[in-house]
């Protein structure tokens, strides 16, 4: 897919897991390792995407699909390209993807200490519907968000 500012959002392939994994060391105190990240290109339920601007890989996400129901397994922005709007435009993309693939909704697990995708998340639509306490490896909780595909 392309859009109208030289973004294009395309399947992962194997040869961009190196840079897909240098994003994810630069945005997570736990991250993926390279060999998640692969499993995922080849787990059926999986959807492994990249965004580009221009030539360069700013940006990745993994969502499941189960019959209607999507899940945002990972999603991240380049350090050097956020705050640009890219984020949000990745989001919208993938809700248009879901739903043409029959998911009528789609959810998420977000620390309740990161600021900058719970106002994204925010944003966009989704609406918190619990919480799991002390999650992540930091001990924060988990909020879990969730959204209606209109
Ligand atoms: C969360 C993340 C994907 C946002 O991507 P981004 O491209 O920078 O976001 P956008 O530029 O599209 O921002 C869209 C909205 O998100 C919110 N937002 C984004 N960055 C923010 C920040 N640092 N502080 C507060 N709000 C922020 C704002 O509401 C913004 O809308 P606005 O520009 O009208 O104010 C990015 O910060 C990132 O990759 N973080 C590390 C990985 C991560 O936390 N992933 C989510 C795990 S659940």
């Amino acid at each position: 897919m392309e859009t109208e500012d030289r973004i294009r959002i395309k399947p992962a392939d194997e040869r961009d897991l190196h840079e897909v994994s240098e994003i994810e060391n630069a945005s997570f105190n736990s991250p993926w390792t390279l060999d998640f990240f692969k499993h995922e290109l080849y787990n059926p339920v999986s959807f492994f995407y990249i965004l580009k601007i221009q030539d360069k890989l700013a940006g990745y996400v993994i969502f499941w699909i189960f019959e209607d129901e999507a899940h945002i397994a990972n999603i991240a922005i380049h350090p050097d390209n956020r705050k640009m709007g890219y984020g949000e435009q990745l989001l919208n993309w993938i809700f248009d993807f879901c739903r043409k693939k029959g998911a009528m909704t789609i959810s998420l697990e977000v620390s309740e200490i990161n600021e900058a995708a719970r106002q994204l998340y925010s944003k966009t639509g989704f609406k918190s519907v619990g919480r799991r306490a002390k999650y992540y490896e930091d001990r924060s909780d988990a909020l879990i968000l969730t959204k209606i595909l209109e």
